[in-house]
């Protein structure tokens, strides 16, 4: 499939996602989550980590498409939140870790972009929120249920209710952004960080961030028993024989991911 408002490039094992239509700041319109979704799927067992970012200067993502959202109906409305939580859907449940360079403004759709990611790196001048009911609707790509999950529930409710736009420190400080960087440093910090990661193995990659993301919603007990699971599951894997062969040995352990 041909892209016209995303780009999917890739350095070895690390691929980047850019969603790319500078000109109406990245917003997510049916066309742009369609590609997304083709470019998700389209990753293979030879991708280890994805990087996501928004083209130009200005954006990550600043929300979902208010041109194309101002006069549909409530049942397109929910078509349309439904294709943006299978997109995010899918992007969180990738095989490999995702990491959002939020080089600019991540608003709405855009900070719900980023929280289904795994990890969340911003830039100095990124700004973050979720403004939707400023417009008189609701985060409706997962963000309501995400960003409780990750700032708590009170702080949620602020930002939705209040629809500000924070600074990327403040994101920080409520734990919805790891680190802030240089704007000309995010990209290396998050190409950095994807390159550690690639050096470990994949399949436990895999199993870890399910584990931790289905582990979640699920009381302690249950998590637990899904956590042995996926440690039982790792045993007999080539990945495993070679990463403590690898220490035994003294040398970094070359992992094939089986
Ligand atoms: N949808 C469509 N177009 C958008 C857009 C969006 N979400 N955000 C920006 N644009 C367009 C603008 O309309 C403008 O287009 P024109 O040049 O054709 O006029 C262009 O991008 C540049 O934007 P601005 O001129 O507004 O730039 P600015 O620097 O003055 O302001 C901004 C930047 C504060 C991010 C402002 O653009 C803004 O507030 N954008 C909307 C943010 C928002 O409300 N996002 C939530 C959307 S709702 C949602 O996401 C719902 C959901 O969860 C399902």
């Amino acid at each position: 499939m041909a892209y016209d408002n995303i780009r999917l490039e890739k350095q070895g094992a690390i691929a980047t996602l850019t969603i790319d239509r500078p000109k109406a700041l990245n917003a997510l319109n049916t066309q742009t989550f369609l590609e997304m979704e083709s470019a998700l799927l389209s990753l293979g067992t030879d991708t280890r980590v994805l990087i996501v970012t928004g083209g130009g200067e200005k954006a990550f993502v600043a929300g979902a498409d208010i041109a194309e959202m101002a006069t549909i109906t409530s049942s397109q409305a929910r078509e349309f939140s439904a294709l943006g939580q299978r997109v995010m859907g899918l992007l969180e449940q990738r095989p490999f870790p995702t990491i959002a360079a939020v080089n600019g403004f991540a608003l709405g759709g855009g900070c719900e972009l980023a929280l289904a990611c795994d990890l969340i790196y911003a830039s100095e001048k990124a700004k973050l929120g979720v403004p939707e009911t400023t417009l008189g609707v609701i985060p409706g790509f997962g963000g309501t249920q995400r960003l409780t999950r990750v700032v708590g529930k009170m702080r949620a409710k602020e930002l939705v209710f209040t629809g500000s736009h924070v600074t990327a420190a403040q994101a920080k400080e409520y734990g919805l952004v790891l680190d802030v960087l240089p704007p000309e440093k995010l990209m290396e910090h998050c190409l950095a960080v994807a390159g550690k990661l690639i050096k470990n193995g994949p399949l436990a990659l895999a199993q870890a961030k399910r584990v931790i993301e289905f582990g979640a919603d699920q009381d302690l007990r249950s998590a637990n028993e899904l956590e042995s699971q996926g440690f039982g599951v790792l045993f007999g894997s080539e990945d495993q024989r070679e990463g403590m062969k690898a220490f035994l040995e003294k040398r970094p352990a070359a992992f094939a991911g089986k």
